[in-house]
C-alpha cells in the first residue's frame, strides 16, 4: 500500500500534485492554521509529515503519529519549530527548504531597509491622512542606505544574498557577526566583527540569523543601549531574536531611529501592539519569501524531501541533526 503523508494547510500545488502520484495524502486544505487537536488526531498512521512554521513539532505530535513516522518535512528554512532532538531519538529525518527561497527573502530585506530608511510609512499615513502640505525641503529627511555602515548578525544563505544587494545602493562599508567568521564573506565585501562592535559602529543592523536557544532575545534593551540613535533596526529571520518591549522602549525613547519587522513574537502580532502605533516602526505579516516563484519551489521542495526519505534515500534538503 502507499505510504500517507499528511499536510498541515493548503500551499501552493507543486508539492501536493508530486505527493499525491505516490502516496495517500490527508490534507488540512485550508488557509487557517491546522488546530492542535485536529493535528494529532489526523498525524496518527502518517508515514511523513508536510508542515510549516506555524506548528510547534515536538514529542506530543511524534508520539500522536507513532512508531512508524519517518519524515517531518516543513515548507520552511527555519525550523526552530520542530524538536531536532526528539526526531533523532526517533530516527526521523527533517527536511527544510533552503536556497530556493534566499532571494525572495533578502529582496524583502532590502525593501525593509530602505522602506524605514526613507521613511514610506510615515510618508503613506501623510499622504492618506491630508498632511501632506507642499513640497517641503525639511521634511521627511531619511538617513538613506548611501554611504552607510550596515551591520549584518548572521552571514548565512540570506545575510551573503542581502549584502551583494547593498553594494548597488553605494553602502560605505558592511559589517558581519556570526558564530565565527565566514570564508565566503571577502567574496562579498563584509568584514568581521564583534557584535558589540558591529551595534555601536552600524547605521542599519540586520537580523538575518537562525532562531536558536542561545540567540533568543539577543535584541533586548542591552543591544538597542549600544545602537546609534540614528540607527535602524531591520529584522527578516525570527520575532524570538527580538525582545519586543525592550525594542518599543528603545523605538519610543529615540534610542534607536527605526525599525523594520516581517517576524514578531507572537504572530500574529495582536493588533493593540504598542509596537503598530509607532510611525517609525513598520511591521509586515512574515511575508519574506511570498514571492510566487519562491513559494512553489519552496512546496516542491518539501515534497521531493518526504519522496526522498520515503525511498529510502538523502532528502535533497535534510537538517542535520
Ligand atoms: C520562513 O520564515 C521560513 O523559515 O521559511
Ligand atoms: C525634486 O523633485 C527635485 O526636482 O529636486
Amino acid at each position: 500500500s502507499k505510504p500517507k503523508v499528511y499536510i498541515t494547510r493548503k500551499v501552493p500545488v507543486e508539492g501536493v500534485r508530486l505527493l499525491a502520484e505516490h502516496c495517500e495524502v490527508t490534507h488540512w486544505d485550508r488557509e487557517d492554521a491546522v488546530p492542535r487537536v485536529e493535528l494529532l488526531k489526523n498525524v496518527s498512521g502518517m508515514d511523513a509529515l508536510f508542515c510549516l512554521l506555524t506548528e510547534k513539532v515536538d514529542a506530543e505530535v511524534l508520539n500522536a503519529a507513532g512508531p512508524q513516522l519517518k519524515c517531518v518535512a516543513t515548507m520552511s528554512v527555519g525550523y526552530d519549530h520542530i524538536d531536532l532532538a526528539e526526531c533523532k531519538k526517533r530516527g526521523i529525518s527533517v527536511g527544510f527548504t533552503p536556497d530556493v527561497l534566499t532571494n525572495a527573502v533578502a529582496e524583502l530585506t532590502m525593501a525593509l531597509l530602505l522602506a524605514t530608511s526613507r521613511r514610506l510609512k510615515e510618508g503613506m499615513n501623510a499622504v492618506i491622512q491630508g498632511k501632506w502640505g507642499t513640497w517641503n525641503p525639511i521634511w521627511l529627511l531619511g538617513s538613506g542606505l548611501d554611504g552607510a555602515t550596515v551591520g549584518v548578525v548572521g552571514l548565512g544563505r540570506i545575510g551573503f544574498e542581502v549584502v551583494k544587494r547593498l553594494h548597488p545602493f553605494g553602502v560605505a562599508k558592511v559589517l558581519y557577526s556570526d558564530v565565527e567568521p565566514k570564508s565566503y564573506a571577502k567574496d562579498v565585501n563584509a568584514e568581521y566583527a564583534t557584535l558589540d562592535d558591529l551595534l555601536k559602529t552600524s547605521d542599519f543592523v540586520l537580523g538575518c540569523c537562525a532562531l536558536t536557544k542561545e540567540n533568543m532575545g539577543l535584541f533586548n534593551k542591552d543591544a538597542f543601549s549600544k545602537m546609534k540613535n540614528t540607527a535602524i533596526f531591520v529584522n527578516t529571520s525570527r520575532g524570538g531574536l527580538v525582545n519586543q518591549d525592550d525594542l518599543y522602549a528603545a523605538l519610543s525613547t529615540n534610542q534607536i531611529a527605526g525599525a523594520g519587522l516581517d517576524v514578531t513574537n507572537p504572530e500574529p502580532l495582536p493588533t493593540d501592539s504598542p509596537l503598530l502605533k509607532l510611525e517609525n516602526c513598520i511591521v509586515l505579516p512574515h511575508i519574506a519569501s511570498a514571492t510566487i516563484k519562491s513559494r512553489s519551489a519552496m512546496s516542491e521542495l518539501t515534497g521531493q524531501n518526504i519522496l526522498a526519505c520515503l525511498n529510502g534515500k538523502k532528502m535533497p534538503a535534510q537538517v542535520v541533526v
